[in-house]
């Protein structure tokens, strides 16, 4: 990744928040808990909107607009959290870079590679930071889960079951892919985290159980191979007829030296692989600040300090195409290579990138 601006410490971060939506609020609330930002504007379609979510969550003196050029003007912003749909998020956040502005989105980070990748550009022919908000990295368990894997040595194989029966008034339940698309990005993401690695091929199954209440494919059964040749199975389900898991799903991660389990909420087991059947509880993992009050603590760190954050946008593009080749493989019924995958995606970044300066970088 390039180097990006950073921003100087003793005041809050001033920022700007685009999209006043359901998960809008939620940021509006973790953002009034930290005392290491001040929101000075909030962006939306819906003028109305954004003024009621202002008023609702004690927000009095805000600017508020359509656009962030225009809130930007009067509102002297130091960054931008992007809450829109995933449809306007390049637009949004290319917006926001070639003002100046770091931007710290929710994910994804775009509807497909080949946007994510001009993002990528954006950011570094501007010279700022894109990060990814990948809520679901910020658990003080899941920290210490990676503590146990870390003491067993190289995973060969990683699993992530993931069972919830959900009804989603909206898109999600006319999308071809809700699972996949939706959420399985979250299990994918970690699963990098605790791997330390990044995907090499993938051979997906997505299907709807008979007795779903989507339109699309609510359950895939998918095997990714990562560079060193650990295996990744997920199954999920988003129509599971009781014993749900957690929102994180149950993980099992095996190694020659034993096995480590984490049912995505308590403190993870750990077994050695002389005390079959008889996992003993890790140490808990330290305080931390979770979900996306994690990925916001996170943001302004890495603003002052200049390190790269665990959603930089080069590197949360791996995470992406994760999905999508998921997606094209669940399709053909073939196995699919990551790295052709990311070619397409560039080459098609290459073709519709109207910037000369981005297209430089794409091209580079
Ligand atoms: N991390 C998580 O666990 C999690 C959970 C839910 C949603 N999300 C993500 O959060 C994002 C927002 O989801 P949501 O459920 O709040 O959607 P939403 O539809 O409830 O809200 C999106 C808002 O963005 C506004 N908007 C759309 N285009 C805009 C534009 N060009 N400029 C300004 N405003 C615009 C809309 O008017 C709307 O108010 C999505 O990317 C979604 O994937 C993440």
């Amino acid at each position: 990744m390039s180097s990006f601006a950073t921003i100087e410490p003793g005041r809050p971060l001033r920022l700007i928040q685009v999209g006043a939506g359901g998960m809008g609020k939620a940021w509006l609330r973790t953002i009034k808990a930290n005392p290491d930002v001040e929101l000075v504007g909030l962006v939306d379609l819906d003028l109305e909107l954004a003024e009621a979510a202002a008023k609702d969550h004690g927000f009095d003196s805000l600017a508020i607009g359509r656009t962030v050029t225009e809130v930007a003007s009067n509102s002297r912003p130091d960054a931008v959290i992007n809450v829109t749909v995933p449809v306007a998020h390049h637009a949004v956040s290319t917006e926001s870079l070639f003002l100046g502005l770091p931007v710290l989105s929710e994910k994804p980070a775009a509807p497909t590679v080949a946007e994510a990748l001009s993002i990528a550009a954006s950011a570094e022919a501007a010279g700022q930071l894109l990060m990814v908000s990948q809520s679901r990295r910020y658990y003080r368990n899941l920290v210490a889960y990676k503590a146990a894997i870390g003491q067993l040595g190289d995973v060969a194989v990683l699993t992530n079951q993931f069972f919830k029966g959900v009804h989603f008034p909206g898109f999600r339940e006319t999308m071809d892919f809700p699972l996949l698309i939706d959420m399985a990005i979250h299990p994918f993401d970690v699963a990098r985290y605790l791997l330390d690695a990044d995907p090499v091929s993938v051979y997906a199954d997505s299907f709807n159980p008979p007795w779903s209440w989507f339109a699309g494919d609510a359950a895939a059964s998918v095997t990714f191979e990562f560079a060193g040749g650990a295996r990744f199975l997920y199954s999920g389900s988003w129509v599971a007829n009781g014993v749900e898991t957690s929102w994180n799903g149950d993980w099992r991660a095996s190694t020659a030296a034993g096995t480590a389990l984490w049912d995505g909420e308590g403190v993870p087991r750990i077994a050695s692989n002389t005390e079959n059947e008889s996992a003993h509880e890790f140490a808990a993992g330290p305080e931390i600040p979770e979900e996306i009050a994690g990925s916001l603590a996170e943001f302004v760190r890495v603003l002052r300090s200049g390190e790269e954050p665990s959603g930089e946008i080069h590197s949360n593009v791996h995470s992406l195409a994760m999905v999508e080749a998921a997606v094209l493989s669940a399709t053909t019924g073939q196995r699919v290579l990551i790295a052709d995958v990311l070619d397409a995606a560039r080459e098609k970044a290459i073709a519709g990138e109207r910037r000369a300066d981005v297209k430089q970088v794409l091209v580079s």
